[in-house]
């Protein structure tokens, strides 16, 4: 019979010197995953200021793009817009009404996954991709624009932008492993309108959201207490509000210093220039295999789309040097993203009552994987997963304490979005203990900043920024 690709040998006890050797060398991995209370204060201080740089008039590793949000929504918002989202991983659409009573809105939507091969298509495929979703939703629930105008859209673009105003970014760079060519430093709104016009698609941009700004203003608009807005799903960043008077790089516009606007800080970036996060091979290699090499630093380490690539390779590592999983055809594993970080949390979650025998996550990596690791081994694979996702948790918390220490805000709520931090095992625990050891609180204090589920940024979020932007409030 032919053996399926991928596949093991009938499972045999582990050799005692194999496991040994595999043993010492998990110890040493995890010796350089493992990030201390003064590391994390040390990269949160350098953390504060990047941030710092970030707001002035020379180049830092943090963009701290301004958004040109400028308002905070009081809930008497009215109207009707359409939303896209295009992140990492799906392309939503809604159509969102602001009703005329205090806080109300209704929702339909649309969500597409979005395949990997789009991330190296082309500019025209993937504004004409986003267009077509948006005319068919517009078909679908036949909605026609008033008095003959275009309907108003807010569009979520979850990548670094510079913006002159709010209907308008040039991209800085792609992220999240997207590799699309000729639009790196041209206007995203300018190329999808094109798009729509040569459609005839009777839509216009009022607004271009990051989604962190669309998740801090949706929070505080339901919770004044929030005070960040965080996505850590397949990459990670954050926004806050800034006092104008703060960001000596748009002096030049005379604005009133107290003035609010919201900052996307884009603190995926931090230390590009490599000073204080402590990376170890399997980062350098991640950092080599990715479109942009050099880019993202501080997200290769934390997000979701990170933390199972790092997992995989340290598999693969031990396989190839100390004799892991011998036996084992790895050859589904070897692929650039063959593994999603969502494995890593099952396996840690069946794994949280110490006498499992991991059925589940047995089935699930012969299903997926072609791999039949013995009890130790599965073992084994659960302690690499929580050391990858330890880590992944303790730095995320570095970059929300370096926003607080420096908006000196010591009280209040982070709102977060993104399925590595609500559907992450343990995720949101952890960080919360590491911001605890960072911001040194009295041990009987209860935690004075805390994580909240964001409210929905690129649905409400985006539509209350775009009723704000076109003055219905
Ligand atoms: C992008 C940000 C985005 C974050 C979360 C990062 O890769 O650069 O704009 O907010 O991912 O989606």
């Amino acid at each position: 019979m032919k053996e399926a690709q991928g596949a093991c040998a009938p499972t045999a006890p582990v050799s005692q010197g194999t496991l040994d050797k595999v043993l010492q060398e998990v110890d040493r991995i995890a010796q350089t995953f493992t990030i201390d209370r003064e590391s994390l204060q040390r990269i949160t201080d350098h953390f504060v200021k990047e941030l710092e740089r970030g707001l002035g008039n020379e180049d830092g590793d943090i963009p701290m793009n301004v958004t040109w949000v400028m308002n905070q929504p009081t809930g008497y918002e009215t109207g009707q817009f359409l939303t896209v989202d295009f992140g990492g991983t799906n392309l939503r659409v809604c159509n969102v009404t602001l009703t005329e009573e205090k806080g109300g809105c209704e929702l339909t939507q649309h969500k597409f996954k979005l395949s990997k091969h789009m991330r190296k298509c082309t500019a025209d495929e993937l504004w004409g991709f986003i267009a077509d979703r948006i005319n068919d939703f517009i078909q679908e629930h036949n909605l026609r624009p008033h008095n003959s105008e275009k309907l108003p859209l807010a569009f979520t673009f979850s990548y670094p932008v510079t913006q002159d105003n709010i209907r308008h970014g040039v991209l800085q760079r792609w992220t999240k492993g997207w590799d699309i060519s000729g639009v790196e430093g041209h206007d995203v709104v300018a190329q999808l309108e094109q798009a729509l016009e040569q459609r005839n698609i009777p839509v216009h941009i009022v607004a271009l959201v990051n989604d962190t700004t669309g998740a801090l203003i949706a929070s505080a608009y339901r919770d004044p207490e929030v005070k960040v807005g965080s996505i850590l799903g397949t990459g990670c960043n954050a926004a806050y509000m800034e006092k104008c008077g703060r960001i000596p790089k748009i002096a030049s516009h005379n604005l009133p210093a107290d003035q609010l606007v919201g900052i996307n800080t884009e603190y995926g970036a931090f230390d590009n220039s490599h000073q204080v996060l402590p990376r170890c091979d399997f980062d350098l290699e991640i950092d080599r295999a990715s479109p942009r090499p050099g880019q993202q630093t501080y997200e290769k380490m934390v997000a979701g789309l990170y933390t199972g690539e790092l997992f995989r390779l340290i598999i693969v590592h031990l396989h190839d040097t100390v004799g892991f999983l011998e036996g084992c055809d790895l050859r589904r594993l070897r692929d650039v993203h063959a593994m999603e970080s969502s494995v890593l949390s099952r396996m840690e979650e069946e794994n949280a009552t110490p006498e499992s025998t991991m059925v589940e996550t047995r089935t699930m990596l012969k299903q997926e994987f072609g791999i039949e690791p013995t009890l130790e081994e599965l073992k084994i694979c659960c302690l690499l997963a929580e050391i990858v996702c330890m880590r992944a948790a303790r730095l995320y918390a570095c970059g929300i304490a370096a926003i607080c220490k420096k908006e000196g805000v010591t009280r209040g709520r982070v709102g977060v979005d993104g399925s590595a931090f609500s559907k992450n095992y343990k995720f949101k625990e952890r960080a919360a203990a590491a911001l605890r050891e960072i911001l040194e609180w009295p041990a009987e204090e209860e935690d004075l900043i805390t994580f909240v589920p964001a409210e929905d940024g690129s649905g409400i979020g985006a539509a209350l920024i775009a009723a704000l932007t076109v003055g219905n409030h």
